[in-house]
């Protein structure tokens, strides 16, 4: 028997939780053990005493748990934190980040609409909107997101779903979340945030007026490197669309991935708050550097969108993104002299990870497309982990110093 604990109220006073609290305690649900830890419900299915019982559970969906592609309490509970955390009406846990940008983009879409995204996207993300939504009937425009005007001209006419990343990968572009949903709302359309880059500790994009955000849970939410999933926040009238979608087309998260996001959950704000703080210092000191030709993090007064992302991110983040001197040859050099920093191509983990995202992550690009959203051959992408910064930046000074 699971007793649900009502995840609002701490069980003595029923008291509300703070959100740091609902990372701990949120959707927790025990099970006849008492348990600390949430279970894991490694289980494809659900049995029933007798035939009517089975019946009865069909009839009455969401009542109780029947299949684990449909629901599952380890990935219910997962779900529950995260729109505890979110304040989000809904959560649907995915199998991964990309399974919840495509179903959060495809679902509600039908062929003769029209979508409006900024153009600089994670590599999977901009397929999706540019190559593989318009072989559907679907009309996909591509705006510079930092430039209001585009957005206005973009939006002049009736849209479905505007999608953006804010900040962006790898070039940490920051876009006017409030100014962007106003113009979508007045053109009908819904706006999809994936806020991966900005994670849910440091921006609340529903509170900012989205409709729909979307994680890779992958990332910060786990942050120790050892799963994927993905989770996908909304409201209960884009719940109405996305969950047949899901339930039938099945990207579902597995049990124990979920569990694994649970506990990531738990420590999320501590790490998140110490690796922005962290980045924060290694993004002054390359800043700094001679042999560094311009240095992208939100958190310093330099980047061009850096008063924008005050009004809506506390904090600058754990990504800092810079240029070395010279092209592929020299970043490769500083990255292959690199001791402490591994190179890898995910981010947001404790560990601190460096990416050459012009031929990794970005590489199906064409070079039109990567100069176009500033990813040139000598962008170097730092994903600021857990390590004493001491650490970090005698480890960039050392490798810096081979150019
Ligand atoms: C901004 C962004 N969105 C989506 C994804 C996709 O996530 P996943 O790898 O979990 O599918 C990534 C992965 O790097 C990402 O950086």
């Amino acid at each position: 028997m699971l007793t649900k604990i009502d995840a609002q109220f701490s069980r003595s006073s029923q008291r509300p939780l703070r959100r740091q609290s609902q990372l701990v305690h949120g959707g927790t649900m025990r099970s006849g053990f008492n348990e600390t830890s949430e279970a894991i419900f490694q289980t494809s299915g659900f049995v029933y005493v007798r035939a009517e019982d089975a019946e009865e559970a069909f009839a009455q969906d969401a009542q109780r748990y029947v299949y684990s592609r449909f629901r599952n309490p380890t990935i219910s509970m997962f779900e529950q934190r995260m729109a505890l955390y979110e304040e989000s009406e809904n959560a649907f846990a995915t199998a991964s980040g990309m399974a919840a940008v495509f179903a959060a983009v495809m679902a509600p879409l039908r062929a003769g609409d029209r979508i409006v995204a900024s153009r600089a996207l994670f590599g999977s993300c901009l397929y999706i909107v540019k190559d593989l939504v318009p072989r559907y009937g679907i009309e996909t425009v591509l705006v510079d997101g930092t430039d209001l005007e585009q957005w206005k001209t973009a939006l002049a006419q009736p849209t479905k779903l505007v999608f953006l990343e804010t900040p962006s990968n790898p070039t940490l572009e920051v876009i006017d979340i409030r100014a962007v949903c106003e113009l979508a709302h007045a053109a009908g359309a819904r706006v999809v945030i994936d806020n991966v880059f900005a994670t849910p500790v440091l921006q609340q994009p529903l509170k900012l007026g989205a409709d729909v955000v979307v994680y890779s849970a992958t990332k910060h939410i786990d942050g120790q490197g050892r799963c994927l999933g993905g989770v996908i926040l909304c409201d209960n009238a884009f719940a109405e669309i996305v969950h047949p979608f899901l339930r039938h087309t099945g990207p579902v998260l597995s049990p124990f991935n979920a569990w694994i996001l649970l506990k990531g959950l738990e420590t999320m704000e501590l790490r998140v708050r110490t690796q922005s703080a962290n980045a924060e210092r290694v993004a002054s000191f390359l800043e700094g550097h001679a042999k560094i030709k311009r240095t992208l993090y939100p958190g310093l007064p330099s980047h061009p969108q850096h008063a924008l992302s005050a009004t809506q991110m506390s904090g600058g983040g754990s990504l800092v993104a810079f240029e070395v001197d010279g092209g592929k040859g020299e970043a490769f050099k500083v990255m292959n002299a690199l001791e402490v920093i591994l190179i890898s191509n995910n981010l947001g983990d404790s560990k601190s990870l460096i990416t050459h995202p012009s031929t990794t992550t970005h590489q199906r690009l064409t070079e039109a497309e990567r100069v176009q959203v500033g990813i040139n051959p000598g962008t170097i992408r730092l994903s600021v982990g857990l390590e004493d910064t001491d650490d970090l930046i005698e480890d960039l000074d050392q490798a810096l110093l081979r150019l």
